[in-house]
């Protein structure tokens, strides 16, 4: 897939524009706070409808309203044009100019790789379990149905723990056990596949030890009612749901260790690398195109080994956008980032 041109308006610290982007690598640099990041943030959201911000607002240029980007993409031979406009809490998007959920953007169109990917290893549960059901969501319109579903359900269920409703537990329980069963049967499947890319890419990484990927789930569709019935005094004193595909974790082990308590931190990068490559093969297997590839900050992946990998990897796909403090290497178009605009002067590598 390509991103012909990327449009932002009133996007953080970015310049109002239209950036051309051709096939191939094209590599951004510029000083720390240039919007360099900001740059692949509006890309991704662009493409993918999905942004991590922890409120919209922030996406928008301070003393504006509304931010807006617009992305070109050519995907399968055609031409789509995909919008997403958002403000305080507020979000719309659109395709080829209909008004469109944002489930309905292209799934397998971007992947996203950064230094916080870290956070992946050393971070608490919800930011694994965040990252599978983001993938899981993509490959599955199916399993963000679920899953939305379920979280409606789990919401309304711990409203009532929290209020004693003991009474309503009966019919709160038959829809938390019927989504979530399913739920645990199709994270089972794709945590499979995943553990087998990851564990490939980690390997190819030269890592020397192995990485094993593994699902560890508090109850499973067999127990989980039982499970439910059984702590039923615990959920009542703690009003909120203890079992359950929320509880759920990816056990990621280097060596014989957990990663999350003995990975050095390039170990934990090489590991966050290998998890974004075998996203990007899931979603190239699923859509039978590989997605934009957009890499922040290669110069924080230092080490000889993950440098030729990143390089290897943004020129095996067709379009790649890296950004660095410093020119990226493999690029075959270098373009300057600063005060949040793309500089003119472009250097042909
Ligand atoms: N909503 C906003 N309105 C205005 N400016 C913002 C907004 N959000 C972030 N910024 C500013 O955007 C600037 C650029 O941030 P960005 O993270 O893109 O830098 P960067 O080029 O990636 O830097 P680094 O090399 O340090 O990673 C920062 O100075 C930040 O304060
Ligand atoms: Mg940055």
């Amino acid at each position: 897939m390509q991103l012909l041109s990327l449009s932002t308006l009133n996007y953080r610290n970015l310049q109002d524009a239209t950036l051309p982007f051709p096939a191939g690598v094209s590599g951004l640099w510029g000083e720390n706070g240039a919007g360099k990041t900001n740059l692949l943030e509006a890309a991704y959201l662009a493409l993918t409808g999905l942004t991590d911000a922890p409120r919209l607002e922030q996406l928008v240029r301070s003393g504006e309203r509304e931010a807006y980007v617009r992305a070109d993409l050519m995907a399968g031979g055609s031409l789509s044009v995909l919008e997403t406009g958002v403000g305080r809490g507020r979000r719309t998007t659109r395709v080829d100019g209909v008004r469109v959920r944002g489930q309905e953007l292209p799934r397998g169109s971007a992947v996203w790789i950064r230094p916080e990917d870290s956070e992946l290893v050393y971070g608490p549960p919800t930011l694994r379990r965040a990252y599978l059901d983001a993938l899981l969501s993509r490959l599955s319109p199916r399993h963000a149905q679920m899953l939305q579903r379920y979280d409606r359900t789990l919401a309304q269920r711990n409203a009532a723990l929290r209020a004693g409703e003991d009474w309503a537990m009966a019919v709160w329980d038959e829809s938390l056990v019927t989504l979530g069963s399913e739920i645990m049967q199709l994270r089972r499947r794709a945590a499979g596949r995943l553990a087998e890319l990851a564990a490939a890419a980690h390997a190819q990484l030269g890592s020397q030890k192995p990485l094993q990927l593994q699902l560890q789930e508090s109850t499973d569709p067999e127990r989980f009612r039982h499970d439910l019935g059984r702590r039923r005094a615990e959920e009542l004193s703690r009003g909120a749901t203890v079992v359950g595909p929320h509880r759920d974790d990816l056990n990621l082990t280097l060596g014989d260790f957990p990663a999350g308590d003995y990975a050095s931190r390039g170990e934990a990068r090489t590991i966050a690398l290998a998890l974004r490559k075998a996203e990007l093969d899931l979603l190239t297997e699923k859509f039978g195109e590989q997605p934009v590839l957009l890499i922040d900050d290669f110069s924080a992946e230092l080490d000889p080994h993950r440098r030729a990998f990143l390089l290897q990897l943004a020129a095996s796909v067709p379009q790649a956008i890296v950004t660095g403090t410093e020119a990226f290497p493999g690029a075959a178009r270098t373009l300057h980032v600063a005060a949040g605009g793309v500089l003119a002067q472009e250097v042909e590598a």
